[in-house]
């Protein structure tokens, strides 16, 4: 393939960034009054808003140009009908078969998926429904009451993050603990608050090896052998594993019955879909999970036959393009207004920066372009007294994802809609003010009630004025339902896929992060070892023995 940046398209954006580089967004809103009828898509309940963006009709027929100068189509097609599209792990990336709700078969070298996914999905089923009814009990013939994943990433970020964000559909009498770091703070914190009779752990991990998973498990473990007396029958009623790896569960002492199967064509951060949804199906029933399951599936279908100007995750992804490589905007801000989704940016931190933080095309060589952009955020309104003064007035502008649901699933009090309404008056009111800014007169009209006035505090107004033109999507939706959240990460997994094929990267492997493991390998032996170490280079050794002086 040629370059993304000698294609004709590619060039055109390059000139018409020139031209349209210097416009303010203010002026296309005066200029057409049908701006956010032209510039906003809808799929179920939920509507995204892109016309506070640095966009022109032209703009977005040069952007769908490249699309297809890209073959997006080939590539998408590629994803969902299981070619092997990560080819340095040489696997395929299938979670869209997970969700799969057709009865069409999803084939891995040459063998249908879906009866081994549809058999798992029934073990969920029967177990979610066991822990939730009561009927499954712990070694002393209790109900479960907490029930506590262990697993880092992929693992973990997904399921907390769902199960957060869907709280007000959870078992009431359920409580779901994420444990994730290897800070033994993390897994003491989190048995401070079980009892081990009514405790479940959910081992969580796709190799079955990673380091901080096992050694979080082996604590939960000892812990709960200690109550049992070291019987290890106890292990059975109160361990579940979820894993592509068979022998180490069994080694792990956990019994391979009560192990939840994927396989290796689930990336990580693409596996809440699987079984590692474990903790979500427990947590919210399977009617709920199910919910979630089919949300992504119809954005799915929606990536899969929208015509590319009107599919939302291939205009979120161009829209993303357009500021990371044109006008080198390279971060992009997650701003959910909403309590729930405040793990929502760090779950598509992992989802974007793991899949597109990438140097080298599938080419092999060096990429010519600014790959993935840095994803980070808050929740609102709290964010708005951290960081947005940056995204104000800072001297990076930081494109922004507003997110928000039209209706609370909590009523604090018994005037219901006050809290909400407080919330989505500052949403709405920051894109605002982001897209307007405030001119140098408007901020004299304020500060000054006549002209005789101006002089004294005539330099203030420059701090307080705001260029504006900083672009935000909107992405506003009924209410925080199951299917709502799944069609949701959809529309991201799948933005970030569109991204991943402009640049011409294999948006599924992870060896950078693969790296800083085996040397956290080197590194962990020689903290046990009684001299000082001298394998590194000097500030590595330095804090090594640093650490081994001073423990
Ligand atoms: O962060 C790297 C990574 O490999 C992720 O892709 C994955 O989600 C996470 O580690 C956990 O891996 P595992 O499920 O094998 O424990």
């Amino acid at each position: 393939m040629t370059a993304i940046t000698d294609s004709t398209a590619w060039k055109k954006l390059v000139e018409h960034h020139q031209s349209i580089q210097a416009s303010h967004m203010r002026d296309f809103f005066a200029q057409n009054p049908q701006r956010f009828d032209e510039l906003h898509l809808k799929f179920n309940d939920i509507i995204v808003d892109y016309s506070k963006n640095k966009i022109t009709n032209e703009t977005l027929k040069l952007l769908i140009d490249l699309v297809n100068e890209a073959n997006l189509t080939q590539w998408r097609e590629k994803l969902f009908t299981g070619e092997k599209i990560n080819f340095t792990e040489n696997r395929a990336a299938l979670h869209t078969a997970l969700r799969n709700q057709s009865n069409k078969p999803v084939l891995v070298d040459g063998v249908d998926i879906m009866p081994a996914i549809k058999k798992v999905r029934a073990q969920i089923t029967n177990f979610s429904n066991a822990v939730r009814s009561g009927k499954w009990q712990g070694f002393t013939g209790k109900k479960i009451k907490t029930i506590v994943n262990i697993g880092i990433g992929g693992s973990d970020l997904g399921p907390a993050m769902v199960c957060q964000a869907l709280k007000a559909f959870g078992h009431p009498e359920l409580t779901p603990i994420f444990v994730s770091n290897v800070d033994g703070a993390d897994i003491a914190q989190a048995l401070q608050q079980c009892d081990p009779e009514t405790t479940l752990f959910i081992v969580a991990s796709k190799t079955f090896t990673t380091q901080e998973t096992m050694t979080n498990a082996a604590t939960a473990r000892e812990w709960l052998l200690t109550h049992f007396g070291n019987d290890k029958a106890a292990i059975r009623a109160h361990f579940v594993a979820v894993s592509t790896n068979k022998r180490a569960v069994s080694e792990f002492g956990i019994d391979v019955e009560n192990m939840f199967e994927f396989w290796d064509w689930v990336g990580g951060r693409y596996s809440l879909w699987s079984a590692i949804g474990l903790a979500i199906a427990v947590y919210l029933g399977m009617d709920h999970y199910e919910a979630l399951l089919s949300g992504a599936h119809e954005m799915d279908q929606h990536f899969l036959d929208a015509p590319l100007e009107k599919n939302i995750p291939v205009l979120l992804a161009m829209i993303g393009i357009w500021y990371i490589n044109f006008f080198e905007y390279n971060t992009l801000a997650i701003l959910p207004y909403d309590q729930g989704l405040s793990l929502l940016p760090s779950y598509l931190q992992q989802a974007d920066m793991e899949s597109n933080g990438k140097f080298i095309g599938r080419d092999d060589e060096h990429v010519s372009v600014h790959t993935g952009p840095i994803v980070w955020g808050e929740s609102g309104t709290n964010g708005q007294h951290a960081f947005y003064q940056l995204i104000h007035q800072g001297t990076d502008i930081i494109p922004t994802d507003f997110i928000m649901p039209i209706k609370s699933q909590y009523r604090p009090n018994s005037d219901a809609d006050k809290h909400h309404k407080v919330l989505i008056s500052n949403f709405i009111a920051q894109t605002r003010a982001l897209m307007m800014g405030k001119t140098e007169d408007e901020v004299r009209r304020e500060l000054f009630p006549t002209e005789e006035d101006y002089g004294e505090l005539e330099h203030l107004v420059k701090h307080k004025s705001f260029q504006g033109n900083r672009p935000s999507n909107s992405i506003i939706f009924e209410e925080l339902n199951p299917k709502t959240l799944g069609s949701l990460l959809a529309i991201y997994e799948h933005k970030i896929f569109v991204q991943g094929v402009i640049w011409n990267i294999n948006s599924f492997d992870q060896w950078g992060v693969e790296y800083g493991k085996q040397i956290a390998n080197l590194v962990l032996p020689e903290l046990n070892v009684n001299r000082d170490t001298t394998a590194f280079d000097s500030s590595t050794n330095n804090l090594i023995n640093n650490f081994k002086k001073n423990r």
